[in-house]
C-alpha cells in the first residue's frame, strides 16, 4: 500500500421489505471497518449503499399491510438508515433504487445494450394467478411436493426432500396471494444475451484477480454448463422501472438492484461537486470494491459485469465475499429467537461488541461465521474490557493525580514500545486483506505483552514505594502509549471506543503516527471507556426476539385477515369521466303497485311513479322483499334512461337500483324525504 488511491466501496442492497438482522449486519460491519482503515492509510474513498425497493414480494407485502409501495419503501429506508448508524456504519451515502438516477442509468445502461445486440426477446409460459391478474415468481406458488408428497412446499424446491424442480411440476398447486389454481400463461420477456458477453465473462472472471482464485474455479462449473440468456423483464403488475420502448414490460429488480450501486453514487457525486464520470469510465483510475454474501454472486460475477460491458461502463476491480452469520452454530432461527433483528440487538448491546466479535472471527474466505454468544460475551468482556481498556484504567490515575495529567519525557522501557511499530505492517497488511481475525490476534498479542508489562512493574506498588516516583511516571507513561496503539490499531473496529480514547489522550490517533510515543504530553481525565457485557443482556435480547417473531406473526395474521375481507368486495370498474356519469340518468322514483311474478323466481313486478311518467320494472328482489305490499310508497332510485327490454312476462322500462351481493342481501337505496317523484339524482 504505497500510492494514495480512490477507492468505490459498495455493500450489497438490504431488500426494502424486512428489517436489517445480524446477518446483514455482517457485511456492514465488514465493508465499514475496510473503509475506516483504508482512510486510516490516507487513501480516498466513496462508500455506498442503499434499499433494493423493487420487486413482487415488496409489491405484494405493501398490498398485505394496505399501503403503496412507495410508503412502504420510505418506511423500510429510515429503519434500515437508523439501524446501520446505530450500528456506526459510516456511509457517504445510503441511497435506494427507487429514484430517479436509477431510473436514468438502468434506461441508459438498457439503451446501449439494446444498440450493441444484447437484448433478445422470447416467449415464455409462466405460471399465472388468475384471481389477482399477476404471474407468480416460484415463491409465490406452493403445492404437494411431486417426488416426496409433502404439502405446502414452495414453487422452486421442497424444504422437506430437498428435490427441486418447476413450480408446474407441482401437485395442487396454489398461488400464496390469492389461494387461486395458477394457470399456465404465455408472454414475450426481454433476455439478456449472456452467451453473446460469454467470453468476455470468463476472462473477467479467471484473469483479472477480481474473485478469489479458488472461487473463479468453482465458477468454471457455470461455463461447463453453459450460458443461458437472462431474463430481465417482468409483466405488470410489477414494482419497478418500465422497460424503456415497451408499454407494460418492467425490468426484474436483480437488473437495477446492481446498478443501485451507481445511483447512489451518482446521487452522491451530484451533492457533493464531484464527477460521476470520473467514477464509471471504462478507464476509471478509482478502484471499484463490492462486498456480498455468497448467495449473490452470480449476480455480482456474471451480470452486472455483462451489463457494465455492455453499456461500455467500468467493471469492478475486487468482489469481496462473505459467508453466512450463524448463532450458536445453527442457521438464524426466529422461534430459537437467534434471528436478531439489528434493532433489537441495540436495545441490549452497543455495537461495538457485534463489530468486535465479528473483526476477531472474520477473514477473506466465504466460510460461515458463528455467533456463539457465550464466546461473545467472554470474549468482548476479557479483550475490550479485560486487555484493552484495563491498561488505561490501571495507569491513567496516576498520571492525573501524581504528575499533573502530563506524560514523562521518556519511555522507561524502549523494547516494549518498540513492539508497537514492529506489528505495524503485518497488522496493515491482515487489514487490507480483509484478513481481520489475524489483525485482531496480532493486536491482542501486543495487549498480552502490555499487560504482563503492566502486571510485572506494578505501578500500585511504586506508587506507595518511596524514590520510585518518575519510574512510576515513565512505566505509566509506556502503559498509555500502548493502550494508544491498540486503541489507533482497533480504530477501525471500535470508531466510538477511538473517538473517546482520542479526547481523552488528546491526540488523533493516526495510523501513520502509531510508533511515535506521546512523551510531555498533556492529556485528560480518564472516564471508563467501555462497560463489560452483562450474561442477561443476552438472555433478555433473545427474549425480545421471540416477541419480535410473535409481533411479526400478528402482523402478518392481521395482514392477512384484511385481505381476506377484501376480496369480498368486487373489483373496481374501470375509471371513468363525469361526462360518462352524466350519461346515466337516475331519477327519484315512487313505488305505486308491487307485485310477484308468479312463473318467476326472482322477479317483483313494480309500477313506478316518475313524476313525468309512470314505468313497469321487473327487479330481481323478490328473495330479499317476501312482502312486495310492503314496498308500496316507497321511494327508490331508478335508471330512467335504460332502453326498455322485453323480458317472457312484459316490458321492463327501467331499472330500481340495489345494493348487496344478491339473494336475500339485495337492499334498495333509498332517498332522504324532501325528494319527489321525478328529480334527477346527480
Ligand atoms: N437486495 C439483494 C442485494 C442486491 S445488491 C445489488 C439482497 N438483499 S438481502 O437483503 O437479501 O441481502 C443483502 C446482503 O446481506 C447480501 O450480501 C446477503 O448475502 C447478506 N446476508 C443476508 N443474510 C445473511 C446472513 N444470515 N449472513 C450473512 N450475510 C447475509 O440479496
Ligand atoms: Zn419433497
Amino acid at each position: 500500500m504505497s500510492e494514495e488511491k480512490t477507492l468505490l466501496v459498495t455493500n450489497a442492497l438490504p431488500y426494502a421489505n424486512g428489517p436489517v438482522h445480524l446477518g446483514h449486519m455482517l457485511e456492514h460491519i465488514q465493508s465499514d471497518i475496510f473503509v475506516r482503515f483504508q482512510r486510516a492509510l490516507g487513501n480516498k474513498v466513496v462508500y455506498v449503499c442503499g434499499d433494493d425497493c423493487h420487486g413482487t414480494p415488496v409489491m405484494i407485502k405493501a398490498s398485505q399491510l394496505g399501503i403503496t409501495p412507495e410508503e412502504m419503501i420510505s418506511k423500510a429506508w429510515a429503519s434500515h438508515y437508523a439501524d446501520l448508524q446505530g450500528f456506526l456504519i459510516n456511509y457517504d451515502n445510503y441511497y435506494k433504487t427507487h429514484s430517479k438516477e436509477n431510473q436514468e442509468i438502468s434506461a441508459m445502461m438498457y439503451n446501449e445494450a439494446f444498440k450493441k445486440g444484447f437484448i433478445i426477446t422470447k416467449k415464455i409460459s409462466q405460471l399465472f394467478d388468475p384471481q389477482k391478474n399477476m404471474f407468480l415468481p416460484d415463491r409465490f406458488v406452493k403445492g404437494t411436493c411431486p417426488k416426496c408428497g409433502a404439502k405446502d412446499q414452495y414453487g422452486d424446491n421442497c424444504e422437506v426432500c430437498g428435490a427441486t424442480y418447476n413450480p408446474t411440476d407441482l401437485k395442487d398447486a396454489y398461488s400464496t396471494v390469492s389461494g387461486a389454481t395458477p394457470v399456465l400463461k404465455e408472454s414475450e420477456h426481454y433476455f439478456f444475451d449472456l452467451p453473446k458477453a460469454g467470453e468476455f465473462l470468463h476472462d473477467f472472471i479467471r484473469n483479472r484477480g477480481v474473485i478469489p482464485f479458488e472461487m473463479a474455479n468453482k465458477l468454471e462449473e457455470w461455463f461447463k454448463q453453459g450460458l443461458k440468456p437472462w431474463d430481465i423483464s417482468r409483466d405488470a403488475p410489477y414494482f419497478g422501472f418500465k422497460i424503456p420502448g415497451t408499454e407494460n414490460k418492467y425490468f426484474y429488480v436483480w437488473m437495477d438492484a446492481p446498478i443501485g450501486y451507481f445511483a447512489s453514487l451518482k446521487n452522491y457525486c451530484d451533492n457533493h461537486g464531484l464527477n460521476f464520470e470520473e467514477f464509471v469510465k471504462p478507464d476509471s483510475k478509482v478502484e471499484m470494491c463490492h462486498f456480498i454474501g455468497k448467495d449473490i454472486l452470480y449476480f455480482h460475477s456474471l451480470f452486472w459485469p455483462a451489463t457494465l460491458h455492455a453499456a461500455n461502463l467500468r467493471l469492478p476491480n475486487h468482489i469481496f465475499v462473505h459467508g453466512y452469520v450463524t448463532v450458536n452454530g445453527a442457521k438464524m432461527s426466529k422461534s430459537k429467537g437467534t434471528f436478531i433483528k439489528a434493532n433489537t440487538f441495540l436495545k441490549f448491546l452497543k455495537p461495538e461488541t457485534l463489530r468486535y466479535y465479528f473483526a476477531s472471527k472474520m477473514n477473506s474466505s466465504a466460510v460461515d461465521l458463528d455467533l456463539a454468544l457465550d464466546d461473545f460475551v467472554a470474549k468482548v468482556n476479557s479483550d475490550i474490557v479485560g486487555k484493552v481498556v484495563n491498561l488505561a484504567s490501571r495507569t491513567a490515575g496516576f498520571i492525573t493525580k501524581r504528575f499533573d495529567g502530563k506524560l514523562s519525557s521518556k519511555c522507561y522501557n524502549e523494547e516494549i514500545i518498540k513492539r508497537i511499530g514492529d506489528i505495524k505492517d503485518d497488522v496493515i497488511k491482515n487489514f487490507d486483506s480483509l484478513n481481520y481475525a489475524e489483525a485482531i490476534r496480532i493486536i491482542m498479542s501486543l495487549a498480552d505483552e502490555a499487560n504482563r508489562y503492566i502486571d510485572k512493574e506494578a505501578p500500585w506498588v511504586l506508587a506507595k514505594t518511596e524514590g520510585q516516583e518518575q519510574k512510576l511516571h515513565e512505566v505509566c507513561t509506556d502503559g498509555l502509549n500502548l493502550f494508544r496503539a491498540l486503541i489507533t490499531y482497533l480504530k477501525p473496529v471500535l470508531p466510538e471506543v477511538a473517538q473517546h480514547a482520542s479526547e481523552f489522550l488528546n491526540d488523533e490517533l493516526n495510523l501513520k503516527d502509531v510508533e511515535k510515543p506521546l512523551l510531555d504530553h498533556a492529556i485528560n481525565k480518564f472516564k471508563p471507556l467501555f462497560s463489560r457485557i452483562e450474561p442477561s443482556a443476552i438472555e433478555n435480547m433473545i427474549a425480545a426476539s421471540k416477541e419480535d417473531l410473535k409481533e411479526a406473526q400478528a402482523q402478518q395474521a392481521k395482514a392477512s385477515e384484511k385481505k381476506e375481507s377484501e376480496t369480498e368486495f368486487e373489483p373496481l370498474a374501470p375509471e371513468i369521466t363525469i361526462d360518462d356519469f352524466a350519461k346515466i340518468d337516475l331519477r327519484v322514483g315512487t313505488i305505486l303497485e308491487a307485485q310477484e311474478v308468479k312463473e318467476a323466481r326472482k322477479l317483483l313486478k313494480l309500477t313506478v311513479d316518475l313524476g313525468f311518467t309512470k314505468r313497469q320494472v321487473f327487479a330481481g328482489i323478490k328473495s330479499a322483499y317476501k312482502d312486495p305490499q310492503a314496498l308500496v310508497g316507497r321511494k327508490v332510485v331508478v335508471v330512467a334512461n335504460l332502453k326498455p327490454r322485453q323480458m317472457k312476462f312484459g316490458l321492463s322500462e327501467g331499472m330500481v337500483t340495489a345494493a348487496g351481493p344478491g339473494g336475500e342481501q339485495v337492499f334498495l337505496l333509498g332517498v332522504d324525504d324532501g325528494a319527489k317523484a321525478g328529480d334527477r339524482i346527480h
